[in-house]
């Protein structure tokens, strides 16, 4: 709907668009997208504030969907009940198309790992509730993470695996539950193993993200990171599978809209 005609549409299913970093120049960075072929930014919530600042994005903007949700590392504010409540009325608005980001993260630890787990449980109820599916964040916790995916129940609603960086295997896994995985600029890293994950996963189960401002794709990488270059992604993702990028764009964006019910939605 917007942006250049070389390109096809894609959507950059993870960006932390209400990060400060962005705060001097917002609107250009999201008019850059559109430019690059990006016609529709996930904005990521990490806490309770957050999510307020990426519905109000989501507001303001046609192409800017939101998701909220609290991140492991902030789990250590979550109060049961109370966030609860609070977080199902900010689930509310139809231009709210998950919950998320949400999970565990062992390897920074900035959240005691009870109340990580606590804070996840009660997150997937609400998106059961409410049938929206789930963003995964998970570092270093692999079996604690598919444990308690399996014991909630959460592929009732599904969702994703974001920045997956896990081995083949544990990408089977993840698709055996019905989940997605999610890749971004790692792709573009050396050494970085993610060859051999993305050559074999099926093609409706891969998503297109920045994970911006973090994970600038080569070669930006020491930059901030932006959706636009969501777009180096597709490409690096095409050339590891062998097809077009055009190909790689279409069937993202095809995995995202129905996971997300963009369609519907818009
Ligand atoms: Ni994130």
């Amino acid at each position: 709907m917007l942006g250049s005609t070389s390109c096809s549409p894609m959507i950059d299913t993870h960006a932390h668009l209400d990060s400060p970093d962005y705060d001097a120049d917002r609107e250009a960075v999201i008019e850059r997208a559109h430019a690059a072929g990006v016609h529709t930014i996930i904005a990521i919530a990490t806490d309770l504030e957050s999510s307020d600042r990426v519905l109000a994005l989501a507001d303001s903007h046609p192409s800017v969907y939101a998701a909220v949700g609290v991140h492991p590392h902030e789990a250590k504010a979550w109060e049961g009940a109370t966030s609860a409540a609070r977080l199902r009325e900010l689930a509310k608005p139809p231009k709210v198309v998950a919950i998320g980001e949400i999970g565990l993260d062992y390897f920074r630890d900035h959240s005691p790992r009870a109340a990580q787990e606590r804070a996840f449980r009660d997150q997937v109820q609400i998106a059961r509730e409410l049938e929206l599916p789930i963003i995964i964040h998970n570092r270093e916790a692999w079996e604690d993470i598919l444990h308690l995916v399996e014991e909630t129940d959460a592929a009732q609603v599904g969702g994703v695996f974001h920045c997956f960086a896990g081995s083949p295997e544990d990408a089977r896994r993840i698709i055996d539950l019905g989940f997605h995985i999610s890749v971004n600029g790692i792709l573009t890293y050396k050494n970085a193993g993610m060859a051999a994950v993305v050559q074999h996963v099926p093609a409706d189960s891969i998503l297109l993200e920045t994970d911006c401002p973090y994970l600038t794709p080569h070669p930006y990488r020491g930059r901030r990171n932006e959706p636009a270059h969501v777009s180096i992604v597709a490409g690096r993702l095409a050339e590891l599978r062998g097809v077009d990028p055009t190909q790689i764009e279409r069937e993202t964006d095809a995995n995202a809209t129905s996971l997300f019910g963009l369609a519907v939605r818009a």
